[in-house]
């Protein structure tokens, strides 16, 4: 067995908390989180044991994909605040010995950034080659079509769902994988490579402690763009991540970002590498030996509810998931070429997914809810890797009512979806009103929406997040569930995450050991075993709320050497396990550490 790492690097033992900006805390009235509100509130993420923040983005933008469309790379939106209000939220975290971590959006900028402004103008613009333009296809009947088949990831109707949209001006079609606002970079262009590294150091030298990189593994397209395979036939465009994920020169451009840029500074970084299921694919970038980087986010298990189309997950369809594999997948990451180097990413949520609580837990009475809350918090904190903790988490905050209607659902991809249902049922009704309520059903438990409401701060009005109108509504359950209230109660969901993150920093197995899955045929019970050096640790989980008897099976450990740390129903010290049996209550979960 391998001795415990005496010498990880402060990016592996960080605990990272998510913020989603415009929904934290609101300083000054507009009903729009800022930057200042967020400095206002360091204090409350300190003492839950955060190591660094991650800000989604914050640089000026149309916001017409809540930021991940930025018109400026190296300012501030006024909506936000200024540089001048950055660096004295930097100066407040590094001051709390935390640090900030920035979102890089690179694939496409927006429409609006004046590099794009200046490309569409004419087609001998220097600027021309920085996006992807291709001339028209005509179909037999000289109909204009776009270049190649391929479906935008938002796609707003049946009709008008390409990921190319025409530009009269030059008449042209420019590639926007996303939204028509999100036009793609041309990074086969050396210029664009030394635009993205400049913008890079403008935050780094700024100081700036490293990125996490939104959808960077789709930096590469295929060589000559060619057609999707069509696997969904009655529509016209078709799901193309076979030949924009994981393309020809993704691992070049990221080992030159890396010699000319990252490796130049102490930085965490973390790429969001969506599409992308095979395993190998995905070591590429974190392999130390291919010096790219730190980490990724691999969506395996945020893909668990979804149905497939081709490759891709439907993410706003709600798939019953099933226990075994959810533990595949835990084991599958958890033991993956440790050997080489690899290093996870963990994470349940972030602000692309609905509420942890809402889709693995139990939301539906408060009891529940804080025991499966806790539960997962258990699941999350006892993975190997590096944390990533998102707003409200640490609360248990749940989904928004399933009685709120489709216009309080303002994430543009909800809207886009919800479209392109109603138009294409509409039509086949010849008119008549249809029924959208199962629509409406899977938008209640995975819309990202959920992830993007207010942060519930205390009782008082909206939540104590804005004094003036918020951007979003609230959720309706503040007055209970919120920071003031958890802060003080010992028994809170918060105050488990707190224990929790305190025990993983003193217990270096939790962080790097090995993992041995147990019981892998159990339905409702997940149990596993992790080591390193003389460190043991064993995780039990219960995932349904029935009371669950379960016989532990393990040559290697001795049972009476275990001794219960945390719990979500019994303290330190209780429950000890005679011979490998423990009756386990409806939601349990319990970490054991080696006495
Ligand atoms: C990433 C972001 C998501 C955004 C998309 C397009 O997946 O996390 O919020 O919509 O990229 O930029
Ligand atoms: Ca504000």
């Amino acid at each position: 067995m391998a001795a415990p790492p005496t010498d990880l690097p402060w990016w592996k033992t960080a605990v990272i908390y998510q913020i989603y900006p415009i929904s934290f805390f609101d300083s000054n009235g507009d009903g729009i989180g800022d930057l200042n509100g967020i400095a206002s509130k360091l204090d409350y993420l300190k003492d839950l044991g955060v190591d660094v923040l991650w800000l989604s983005p914050i640089y000026r933008s149309p916001l017409a994909d809540m930021g991940y469309d930025i018109s400026d790379y190296q300012n501030i939106d006024s909506r936000y605040g200024t540089l001048e209000d950055w660096d004295n939220l930097l100066k407040g975290v590094h001051e709390r010995g935390m640090k900030l971590m920035m979102d890089l959006v690179v694939n496409h900028s927006s429409d609006e950034h004046d590099w794009f402004m200046q490309s569409r103008l004419d087609d001998s613009n220097p600027k021309r080659d920085w996006y992807i333009w291709r001339p028209p296809r005509y179909d037999p009947s000289g109909r204009r079509q776009p270049p190649n088949n391929w479906k935008a990831v938002f796609q707003v109707s049946l009709v008008a769902g390409s990921a190319w949209e025409y530009d009269e001006k030059t008449s042209e079609y420019y590639l926007h994988l996303y939204l028509t606002k999100q036009p793609d970079l041309n990074w086969d262009n050396i210029e664009v490579r030394d635009a993205v590294w400049n913008l890079m150091k403008f935050w780094l030298d700024r100081g700036c402690d490293g990125f996490r990189m939104d959808v960077i593994n789709i930096i590469s397209k295929a060589e000559g763009l060619p057609d999707a395979p069509v696997t969904v036939p009655e529509e016209p465009y078709q799901h193309a991540s076979i030949h924009f994920a994981n393309g020809p020169r993704v691992h070049e451009y990221l080992r030159e970002m890396n010699e000319k840029v990252l490796s130049k500074y102490d930085l965490i970084t973390v790429g969001e590498t969506p599409f992308t299921h095979d395993t190998e694919e995905l070591a590429a970038y974190v392999l130390p030996k291919n010096k790219e980087l730190n980490m990724v986010f691999q969506f395996e298990l945020m893909d668990i509810d979804s149905p497939l189309e081709g490759e891709d997950a439907v993410p706003l369809i709600y798939k019953p998931w099933k226990l075994s594999d959810l533990k595949d997948i835990v084991r599958r990451w958890q033991t993956f070429k440790r050997d080489e180097g690899f290093w996870n990413a963990v994470f349940t949520e972030n602000h692309d997914h609905a509420r942890s609580v809402s889709r693995f837990g139990d939301d539906s009475t408060d009891e529940w809810r804080a025991r499966s809350a806790k539960m997962l918090a258990l699941l999350q904190v006892t993975q190997g890797g590096t944390q990533f903790v998102f707003q409200g988490q640490e609360l248990g905050l749940k989904n928004f009512p399933r009685t709120w209607g489709i216009e309080e659902y303002k994430d543009i991809a909800s809207q886009n979806y919800w479209n392109k249902i109603l138009s294409k049922r509409t039509s086949e009704s010849g008119g008549a009103e249809v029924d959208m309520s199962d629509v409406l059903d899977g938008f209640a438990k995975k819309a990202r929406d959920h992830a993007r409401v207010p942060m519930q701060w205390n009782a008082s009005s909206n939540a104590g997040f804005t004094t003036g109108t918020p951007w979003m509504r609230v959720n309706e359950d503040y007055e209970v569930w919120n920071a003031e209230n958890q802060v003080e109660d010992e028994n809170s969901v918060r105050a488990f995450w707190r224990k929790l993150l305190k025990i993983r920093k003193d217990n270096v197995v939790l962080m790097a050991g090995d993992f041995v899955e147990l019981v892998h045929d159990h339905e409702r019970i997940f149990a596993f075993v992790r080591r390193l050096g003389d460190q043991v640790a064993l995780v039990v989980l219960n995932f349904g709320n029935e009371d669950v008897i379960i016989q532990l099976d393990s040559p290697t450990l001795s049972w009476s050497s275990l001794q219960l740390e945390i719990g979500n129903y019994h303290n330190k010290g209780e429950v000890p396990i005679a011979d490998g049996t423990l009756e386990m209550k409806g939601f349990e979960g319990r970490l054991y550490l080696f006495r």
